[in-house]
């Protein structure tokens, strides 16, 4: 069995950072998003690793490599233009054969892994399985309609009058059987070729489709409120640990993790927190549900429910909140100028400042 994860994509909703970065890599508790996906993929055995790409594809590479550090061997596979997930797969084709393969994409998180499901699929090999779980708003996902036996009768793409409360997760195991369903099938209203209605296609002739009802928690990381919970989730099975300096006046609660060569000085860490290695942390107070990276000042500086990446300074500011803060940005308070404010952002940056 093979796997074929998602990479490319645009991540419109996490503008500006996926100007510059793809939204697969942006980090959940100082670890890229993607990162989770690629060790749920080996810790259930699978060693052939295709990635799809886009734009990012560069970094993409740069960042995963060869795969040799979660133990997996990854080609990447280049598509040339977002055309949608079956056309990922059609890019795909040549390289997955006629295998069976498990479709991740890239954005998605679970905390429980993927390992009893690929065992469930090799199992009974049905044409195709799917992973569904019970959502406040099906309109923004695939909805699935599912027998008492967990076969799929019916799947719609974001549908405006929803047919259940299941949402299709962005795990997909297939049979080559997948293949021909994508030749048949042609662009929605979007201009995509939906793996949705691939599967629907299989359904329509009598293909088994099967479904496993997801009970742990799942996200697709497409917006900063999504990241922050995740970030949150992930932050809560922390393990403390202190490789850097952490002086007499400073207090670390809770479970809190220190990179090495950070320093902490008079300050006040409230778990869970992780901050990455190189970082300065003077006379702030950090937490909780914070993740701050590699390299990072803050200083006289407040934040709590945030995610910071690499190289930013935070100066002078005092209740920073369910923030996304980009790669060496610079944050500084402006104390003797009340009432104004003085921004240098981003293209499709969001600032809310309270006045
Ligand atoms: C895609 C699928 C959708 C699925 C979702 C899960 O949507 O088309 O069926 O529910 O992933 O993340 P997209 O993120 O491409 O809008």
């Amino acid at each position: 069995m093979k796997a074929l994860v998602l990479s490319g994509g645009t991540g419109t909703r996490l503008r500006p950072l996926t100007h510059t970065s793809a939204k697969q890599l942006v980090p959940v508790a100082n670890k890229p998003v993607l990162f989770y996906g690629l060790e749920s993929i080996a810790a259930a055995g699978i060693t052939e690793v295709g990635v799809v790409t886009g734009d990012t594809e560069d970094e993409v590479r740069a960042t995963v490599g060869d795969g040799s550090e979660f133990g997996i061997r990854v080609t990447y596979l280049r598509q040339e233009q977002p055309l949608g997930l079956a056309h990922a797969v059609l890019t795909a084709r040549e390289w997955l054969g006629d295998e069976d393969f498990v479709m991740f994409l890239g954005d998605n998180f679970l905390i429980d892994g993927i390992t009893s499901v690929v065992e469930e699929f090799s199992a009974s090999r049905p044409d195709a399985h799917i992973l569904l779980t019970k959502v406040a708003n099906p309109s923004a996902f695939g909805v699935a309609e599912v027998a008492a036996d967990g076969t799929v009768v019916r799947l719609e793409e974001k549908p405006e009058a929803p047919r259940s409360d299941l949402a299709v997760v962005g795990i997909y195991l297939f049979t080559s059987a997948v293949h021909e369903a994508i030749d048949r099938i042609t662009p929605s209203a979007r201009g995509e070729l939906e793996i949705t209605d691939a599967i629907q296609w299989l359904i329509d002739r009598d293909f088994t489709v099967r479904s496993t009802l997801m009970e742990g928690y799942w996200k697709d990381t497409g917006t900063v409120e999504d990241l922050l919970e995740v970030n949150r989730i992930v932050l809560e099975r922390l393990r403390s640990r202190t490789d850097g300096r952490v002086d007499e006046a400073s207090e670390l609660v809770g479970r809190v993790s220190v990179g090495r060569n950070t320093e902490i000085r008079n300050s006040r860490i409230i778990g869970p927190v992780v901050i990455g290695d190189g970082a300065r942390i003077h006379g702030s107070t950090i937490g909780p549900f914070t993740s701050v990276a590699d390299d990072c000042a803050i200083i006289d500086s407040g934040i709590e429910y945030s995610i910071v990446l690499e190289d930013s300074r935070i100066e002078g500011v005092r209740g920073v909140e369910a923030s996304l803060i980009g790669r060496s940005v610079r944050v500084t308070g402006a104390p003797r100028t009340p009432r104004t404010h003085r921004l240098v952002l981003g293209d499709h940056s969001t600032a809310r400042i309270s006045a």
